[in-house]
């Protein structure tokens, strides 16, 4: 296992085949998918050279926490699709590694289970435990939003991620036997509403009146002390807005192709929502980081940060918490060594200069 696609390569034999098509699966033709990797590869360096890169550090500072590395792992919903142990091995291996893993809402393993997980790793390992995040995915009923941020604030989550890009979402995916939503046990109904099956009418049905809107981001800001990340935005003018309601950070994503096809990435949407926010709200992103070579392109573009989903699943799926590990490794070594070759040092020093 060399890079993250060999394990994209064996990943497939480790899933049944229908949760296999559901990791990997864009949205209609799959054009935002495919789109968001070619925007990667259609850039290209300018690199300086001779500049001194001792005590060269790939750290960042992020909503009052230091960051090993700007690579997060995406909230990705049911790691037990990919491995029994689920987000259990999954955050044991963002601990070893010093990594943020954002919680997903429809995790396989309840947030409680998983912040007291990478407590017992980080102890264990001798490691200083890495900020927790949670994902929220607004529930229809508010009360049973503000439980889950209730929750995740008791269980020790410093920062809630609010993902507002599929609230109306398709899928025929059924999930197997022994994995389920392990926050929404109680829950009624909540994940039959949050996806519309083929060719089901959206307008007029709850699936569209309990789509949220600012205003349910202004209540949750009038709820919590927490930092609020707004992940699934892609137009400036959203990302004004955000800053306006005293939102603390953007994820720029298409939420990995699999919501509305036709989406511009989130590399080329990137600039206008930097200059839009005039540095006052950090900017991260997501959406085919495969290469540490990625990572610089997004930072270079302004991007403080970058998440990765599906490759979590496949290290998961073919080696458990060692395969995350070892992927997360492998993508940090690569960052490095692409900043070092770049003449970067620093974070700092990585701006636009650096793309031709
Ligand atoms: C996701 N994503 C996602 N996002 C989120 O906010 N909550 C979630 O529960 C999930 N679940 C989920 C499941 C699966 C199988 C995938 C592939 C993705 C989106 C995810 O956070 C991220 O935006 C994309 O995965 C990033 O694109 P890449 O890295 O997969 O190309």
């Amino acid at each position: 296992m060399r890079s993250l696609a060999d394990y994209e390569r064996r990943a497939k034999d480790h899933f049944a085949p229908d949760a296999w098509d559901h990791v990997q699966s864009g949205a209609d033709a799959g054009l935002t998918l495919g789109h968001n990797r070619a925007q990667f590869d259609a850039l290209r360096f300018m690199p300086r050279m001779l500049r001194d890169l001792t005590g060269g550090t790939t750290a960042l500072d992020l909503l009052g926490h230091r960051h090993a590395a700007p690579i997060l792992l995406a909230p990705v919903a049911y790691h037990r699709l990919a491995h029994p142990a689920g987000e259990v091995a999954s955050i044991r291996a963002a601990t070893a590694l010093d990594t943020t893993m954002v919680v997903s809402t429809l995790a396989s393993i309840t947030l409680e289970e998983i912040a007291d997980c990478a407590r017992g790793a980080a102890h264990e390992l001798a490691r200083d435990l890495s900020p927790l995040w949670f994902q929220l995915y607004f529930q229809p009923d508010r009360a049973h939003s503000l439980e889950l941020v209730r929750r995740a604030e008791a269980a020790g989550y410093q920062v809630l991620m609010v993902t507002v890009d599929a609230a109306i979402k398709r899928s025929e995916f059924a999930l197997p036997a022994g994995v389920s939503a392990a926050n929404l046990a109680a829950f009624p109904r909540t994940i039959q509403r949050a996806q519309a099956a083929g060719g089901q009418i959206v307008f007029g049905t709850p699936l569209a009146d309990a789509a949220p809107t600012w205003d349910d981001i202004a209540w949750l800001r009038g709820q919590t002390q927490l930092p609020i990340v707004i992940k699934g935005l892609l137009s400036p003018e959203d990302a004004r807005e955000a800053a306006l309601q005293g939102v603390d950070g953007i994820v720029v994503s298409n939420h990995g192709g699999r919501v509305l096809d036709g989406l511009i990435t989130p590399m080329a949407a990137l600039p206008a929502m930097v200059a839009a926010l005039e540095g006052k709200v950090p900017l991260l992103l997501d959406g085919g980081v495969r290469r540490g070579t990625d990572v610089l392109k997004a930072l270079a573009l302004g991007a403080s940060a970058v998440l990765v989903g599906r490759p979590q699943l496949h290290a998961l799926a073919v080696a458990g918490m060692p395969g995350v590990a070892h992927m997360l490794h492998m993508l940090r070594a690569e960052f490095e060594l692409a900043m070092a070759q770049a003449g970067c040092r620093e974070l700092s020093q990585i701006g636009a200069g650096l793309l031709a």
